[in-house]
C-alpha cells in the first residue's frame, strides 16, 4: 500500500516547517554557550517587542497547561476571588487548577459555539470584586475567539489582573500584552508558532510581576517567576536546563513572523480560516462556531446531520487520505472533527488539506461533487501572493 504523508491539522501540534525542523536537528550545545545564550536573548527581546509587552516575558521547558499554571501561581493566594470566563473544555480547566489553589472561583460561560463578551464580564465584576479574571483567547473545543480586547478594558477599568490564554491564538491572533491590558498572556509553542511541543510562553506585565514580589514566597518553584526572572534577564543563568534546541526553533518561528510580518500574520489567518471554512461548508460541513466568534486559527466542523456520518470511520478514512485531525470535546463529541489552519500553513497544506477532506467524504458517502470545496477554495487563494 502508498504510504500517503500525513498532514497535521489537528489544532496543535501543527505542521513544522523544514527550516524549523532544521534547528530541532542540530547538534546541541551547553546551556552557557555564549552563541546559545545570544539566540535565547534576541527569542526574548524578539517577543516583547512583536508582543508589545514592557513587562517580562518567560520562555520555559513545558506544556500549554505549565504555563497556565504558572499563571495562576505567580498572581494569586489562598482566598482571592477569580472569575474564570469559559467558552468550553479548556476555559473550564482553569476550574480544577484554581480550586486546588483554595481559590474562590466563580465561572461565566457560555452556551458552546458562542463566548463570554464584554457586558457578560462588567455585570459580574460589578456585582463582586475580583482579584482575577481568566479568558481563554481560541477555545480548542469550539472554534470560538473570544473578543478579549474589549474584556480586558472592563477588568482593567475594575482593577482586576487579567489572564488571557493564549495557547491556540498566539502567533495567529491577534494579542498585543499593554495596549490590550493584559497582565498574563500564557503560551507554547505547537500552535501557531509552528514549533514542536514543549515550549511553555509567558508575558507579565509590570502589575504582574508587583503582584508576585507582594506574595513572597509561593509554594510553586519552577514555575516562580522569582526564580526565572534572573535568566530571562541574563540567560547565562541557570535554574532549569533551558530547551536549547527549541529554543533555536522559536528562534527560526520568530524569524519567519518577522519576514512574513505580525499584523499580516495575523490577517492571513483570518483570510485561510474563512477560506477552509468557506469549503468545508460547500462540501456539506457547518462550522460550529457563530459567525461573530469564529476563531481564526481552527475550526469544529459538524457533520450533515442527514448523512449518518460514523465519526471514527470518517477520521481514518480522511488520515488514509492525508490529513490528522481531532475529535470533538464534550457536547460537539461525535458529531464532527476538529481542524487547525494555523502556523506556517501554505496554499499547498491547505489544497491538500481541503482535498483530504472532499476525498473522506465521498467515501463516506457524504453526497458531494468532486471540486466542490477545492473549488471555493481556490477562488480565494488564487488573491493570496
Ligand atoms: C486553549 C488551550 N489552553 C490550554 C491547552 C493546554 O495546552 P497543552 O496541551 O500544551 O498543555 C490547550 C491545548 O490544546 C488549549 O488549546
Amino acid at each position: 500500500m502508498l504510504r500517503t504523508p500525513k498532514l497535521v491539522m489537528i489544532p496543535g501540534p501543527t505542521p513544522v516547517v523544514r527550516s524549523i525542523q532544521d534547528q530541532m536537528g542540530r547538534e546541541t550545545v551547553a546551556f552557557g554557550d555564549p552563541f546559545f545564550v545570544q539566540d535565547y536573548k534576541e527569542v526574548l527581546a524578539d517577543l516583547k517587542e512583536l508582543w508589545k509587552c514592557s513587562g517580562e516575558v518567560f520562555v520555559i521547558a513545558g506544556s500549554g497547561t505549565l504555563a497556565m499554571e504558572m499563571a495562576i501561581a505567580n498572581i494569586t493566594k489562598r482566598g482571592d476571588h477569580v472569575l474564570i470566563c469559559s467558552n468550553g473544555f479548556f476555559g473550564d480547566r482553569f476550574i480544577e487548577m484554581c480550586q486546588r489553589k483554595r481559590l474562590n472561583v466563580d465561572v461565566l460561560s457560555a452556551p458552546w459555539g458562542t463566548s463570554v463578551t464584554a457586558d457578560d464580564v462588567e455585570k459580574k465584576l460589578v456585582e463582586k470584586k475580583y482579584d482575577v479574571v481568566t479568558v481563554t483567547h481560541v477555545e480548542t473545543a469550539t472554534g470560538v475567539v473570544a473578543p478579549i480586547e474589549a474584556i480586558g478594558k472592563v477588568v482593567k477599568a475594575h482593577g482586576a489582573l487579567y489572564v488571557v490564554d493564549g495557547v491556540a491564538a498566539t502567533a495567529g491572533a491577534a494579542q498585543y500584552v499593554d495596549p490590550m491590558g493584559i497582565d498574563v498572556l500564557l503560551s507554547c509553542s505547537q500552535k501557531a508558532f509552528g514549533v514542536a511541543p514543549g515550549l511553555a510562553i509567558l508575558w507579565a506585565s509590570r502589575e504582574a510581576v508587583e503582584k508576585r514580589k507582594s506574595l513572597n514566597p509561593i509554594p510553586e518553584s519552577y514555575i516562580d517567576f522569582e526564580k526565572w526572572l534572573p535568566v530571562m534577564h541574563d540567560p547565562s543563568k541557570y535554574w532549569g536546563t533551558p530547551a536549547i534546541n527549541l529554543i533555536w526553533a522559536l528562534k527560526e518561528s520568530l524569524q519567519i513572523i518577522k519576514e512574513e510580518g505580525i499584523v499580516e500574520r495575523y490577517a492571513r489567518h483570518l483570510r485561510q480560516a474563512a477560506f477552509a471554512d468557506g469549503a468545508l461548508e460547500a462540501i456539506g460541513f457547518t462550522v460550529a462556531a457563530e459567525k461573530l466568534f469564529r476563531a481564526p486559527t481552527l475550526s469544529v466542523y459538524l457533520y450533515p446531520q442527514d448523512a449518518n456520518v460514523d465519526d471514527l470511520q470518517f477520521r481514518k478514512i480522511l488520515a488514509e487520505e492525508g490529513a490528522q485531525t481531532a475529535g470533538c470535546l464534550g457536547e460537539y463529541a461525535g458529531k464532527g472533527f476538529r481542524m487547525g489552519h494555523m502556523g506556517n500553513i501554505d496554499k499547498h497544506t491547505l489544497v491538500s488539506a481541503v482535498a483530504s477532506v472532499e476525498r473522506a467524504a465521498m467515501r463516506c458517502g457524504m453526497n458531494v461533487e468532486p471540486g466542490t470545496g477545492l473549488s471555493v477554495l481556490q477562488q480565494g487563494l488564487v488573491d493570496e501572493h
